[in-house]
């Protein structure tokens, strides 16, 4: 029986009843909706508001549902507005009066937050799965690239030499932090919110600890306004969902310019590139462009619900049914694009020629901070040193050299400081060495944090 038939005689708008629904996308959470209105049903039973008897045909009726449901046969009624109350219909159509005790003392103001955490706990667990996938994949490659020396960016100018395999840790750092971020996050969303009634609590003296245990969940929440009104939940699990994808972005950035023609480090796989349309030669890095491209979707999403958030009164009103398409598209998008990352850290090829000719174009000026840090092992102040090379570099351009073809006289014009073994600089792999420091590029370093690394991994499983 439709819940508005007490309260009215006219039945709802047809302009409103098109914004009113969320059936459309809340179907999602039914597996959640049914864990918790089992659940309750066990509560309630022990409360004595359910017999035996009633509680059977609840938890039966309930099952047939999921099947229906999973097997395409439930009829989804959009006046019945919500997943909520289409299961209700459906469960008192199937097994009669029973049914219209389940909603004893509870609300769908908290029966929404409980089916999102639930759902969020589930969620929570494969995505850790999925960056562990991607940890890995990146670790592999990571071991690989030890002995490869490659230009460093700043401002997206060459910088300084460093071993490939410290780039890849970057990345690897940053979604560590994700994955800690994210199980930091499971005790603040493994909170019952089932309970707290419309806003202010039960009145059945419902065993919460029941529930709490029957649910999975770690503690209760101990102010009934705040379970239903907060959705803090989302935007944490988002602005991490967000976090990882502005690394992937990020890293979709970089694999797309030094896979560039002009740059050409890097090789991506044919299976991940798409050809143009009308230019033959083509070869586009659109797995990486879309990776870039849908993290603007996922940032959308979180900004859609901290500015729903930001203007909402206590305690639950309706605008909040509007947090979870977003919340779906994340999670959705999210997914789909750590697989794809994955792909292209698996399959990438490293083109150590093309890294080699940009040594070589780079006219020694990569060891420009090296040359300085030579006058200052010789006693100079490094402002000075850095003036004296900024002016070697200078001389250089003018007269389309390279530092290393500079002759020592050409050197004791800037300096006496300098001497034969001044050459002894352009040497990159010492380059690499001389960040002697922990978190430096120097290969025992390196070497180091890939043996942590490795043994971390094994604790993440
Ligand atoms: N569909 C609603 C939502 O997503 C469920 C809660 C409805 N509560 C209410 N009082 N209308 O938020």
């Amino acid at each position: 029986m439709p819940i508005r038939d007490g309260r009215f005689d006219a039945s709802i708008n047809s302009a409103f009843s098109r914004i009113n629904a969320s059936i459309a996308f809340d179907k999602k959470l039914y597996r959640e909706d049914i864990k918790g209105s089992a659940a309750y049903a066990g509560a309630l039973f022990r409360k004595g508001i359910l017999s035996g008897i009633e509680k059977q045909e609840i938890l039966d009726g309930l099952e047939s549902i999921v099947k229906e449901i999973e097997e395409g046969r439930f009829p989804f009624k959009t006046e019945d507005e919500d997943i909520h109350m289409n299961i209700e219909r459906r469960l008192f159509e199937k097994i009669g009066e029973a049914a219209h005790k389940l909603h004893t003392g509870r609300s769908r103001n908290e029966q929404i937050v409980l089916d999102e955490r639930l759902y969020l706990m589930d969620t929570v667990e494969a995505l850790d799965r999925k960056i562990t996938t991607l940890l890995k994949s990146i670790f592999t490659r990571a071991q690989k690239f030890i002995n490869v020396i490659i230009p460093s960016y700043t401002h997206l100018r060459q910088a300084q030499l460093v071993s490939l395999s410290h780039i890849f840790l970057a990345y690897y750092h940053s979604f560590r932090r994700d994955k800690e971020r994210l199980d930091d996050y499971k005790k603040r969303l493994k909170v019952l919110p089932l309970g707290s009634g419309a806003v202010a609590g039960s009145t059945l003296g419902i065993d919460r600890d029941f529930l709490m245990k029957e649910l999975s969940f770690e503690t209760l929440s101990h102010n009934s306004i705040d379970a239903v009104s907060t959705r803090d939940y989302i935007i944490e699990f988002e602005f991490i969902c967000v976090s990882l994808l502005i690394t992937l972005s990020r890293i979709s950035e970089d694999l797309i310019i030094f896979s560039a023609d002009e740059t050409g480090y890097f090789l991506i796989p044919d299976d991940l590139t798409t050809t143009s349309s009308m230019m033959p030669h083509k070869k586009n890095p659109d797995s990486l462009e879309l990776i870039r491209g849908k993290s603007a979707r996922v940032i959308g999403n979180l900004v859609s619900i901290i500015t729903l958030m930001k203007g909402l009164p206590y305690t639950y009103n309706r605008d909040l049914q509007e947090d979870k398409e977003g919340l779906f598209d994340t999670v959705e998008t999210t997914f789909a694009v750590v697989d794809v990352m994955v792909e292209v850290v698996k399959g990438l090829a490293v083109n150590e020629n093309k890294i080699k000719e940009a040594l070589v174009k780079s006219k020694g000026f990569l060891f420009a901070t090296d040359l300085a840090d030579y006058l200052v092992l010789k006693g100079a102040a490094f402002r000075n040193a850095h003036r004296i090379v900024g002016s070697i570099v200078k001389y250089a351009l003018d007269r389309d050299k390279s530092l290393q073809d500079l002759t020592l006289e050409e050197y004791r014009t800037f300096s006496k400081d300098f001497a034969r073994d001044v050459y002894e600089v352009f040497d990159s792999l010492k380059s690499v060495n001389n960040h002697d420091t922990i978190g430096g590029t120097a290969l025992n370093r390196v070497s180091d944090e890939l043996k942590r690394i490795k043994k971390e991994l094994k604790d993440f499983g």
